[in-house]
């Protein structure tokens, strides 16, 4: 791979028309590639993509990746590479695995398509298959400044469930619980400290900006039911002291812990 030109490489990104995979295409654009973007309706199709690139990248909504996926690998070639961003890693890394004959990295970029660089900001990358594109990868990125993570599919899907689907679950719950609690949002923003301020904007981004990304997030981790179990025994725990008012208990519990200290 050292020894390729960057004219003989050009990038295919289905899903490029999007908000996560623009951002790659001008990053790659930006380094002088050629790159093809294609969405539902525009671009080149799947077999002409596989065909015309070295690189193709799967960047579509989370629900229908293993689907595109499933498609395109037949037509990859085995010294091309075959990478997706999504936010989830075992399934769409073994889906590219199974379809395809092509090396394959997955890369899941740790942050949102308003970034104006990479610099400072993190990608996790997972090798699955083959060593000759990854320092081409590699290179790419730290060159513009992103910070990598080599993990496997299966770990970076456990330390996400924490990251992103608890996470925003969490603050799904406590949307939901304002709007049903009835109080008009411009209001509860006056009485709001700092912190406050920066979750009601959070809130506003999960509910205004993409929601479907934040559902699949939640409802397509392969520990969501695990997540669902700790939170609802985590409440009734955290009920049971405080339906008593029990606060030397609830201090205990929340003391317990431990949070914090490392
Ligand atoms: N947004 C984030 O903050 C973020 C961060 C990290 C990773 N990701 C991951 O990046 C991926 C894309 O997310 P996004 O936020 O960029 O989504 P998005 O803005 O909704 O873009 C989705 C893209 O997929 C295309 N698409 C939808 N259905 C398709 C189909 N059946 N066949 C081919 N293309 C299809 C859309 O094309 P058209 O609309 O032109 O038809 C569009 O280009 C997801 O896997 C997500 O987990 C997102």
């Amino acid at each position: 791979m050292a020894n390729r030109k960057r004219q003989d490489i050009q990038i295919g990104i289905i899903g490029g028309t999007g908000g996560m995979g623009r951002i790659f295409a001008d990053l790659f654009r930006q380094e002088g590639y050629r790159v093809h973007v294609s969405g539902r309706t525009r671009g080149p199709d799947i077999p002409t993509m596989a065909d015309a690139c070295q690189v193709v990248i799967v960047s579509v909504p989370i629900g229908i990746t293993r689907e595109v996926i499933e498609q395109l690998g037949p037509h990859m070639k085995e010294d091309a590479l075959l990478m997706d961003l999504t936010s989830l890693k075992t399934e769409p890394v073994k889906a590219m695995l199974q379809s395809s004959p092509a090396e394959v990295i997955g890369l899941h970029p740790l942050f949102g398509p308003g970034v104006a660089s990479l610099s400072g900001y993190t990608i996790v990358i997972c090798l699955a298959r083959g060593k000759s594109w990854i320092a081409w990868v590699k290179d790419i990125f730290t060159k513009q400044g992103a910070i990598l993570i080599e993990t496997t599919p299966e770990r970076h899907d456990e330390v996400m469930a924490l990251v992103q689907a608890l996470n925003h679950l969490n603050s799904i719950t406590l949307g939901m619980m304002l709007q049903q609690w009835g109080i008009d949002l411009a209001e509860l923003r006056k009485y709001a400290t700092p912190i406050f301020h920066t979750k009601l904007d959070i809130i506003k981004e999960i509910f205004t900006n993409n929601p479907r990304l934040y559902a699949e997030i939640i409802a397509l981790s392969p520990h969501i039911q695990k997540i669902l179990d700790l939170y609802g025994k985590t409440l009734a725990d955290l009920k049971s002291v405080i339906d008593k008012k029990d606060t030397e208990a609830l201090t205990r519990l929340i003391r317990e812990r431990d949070i914090g200290k490392s």
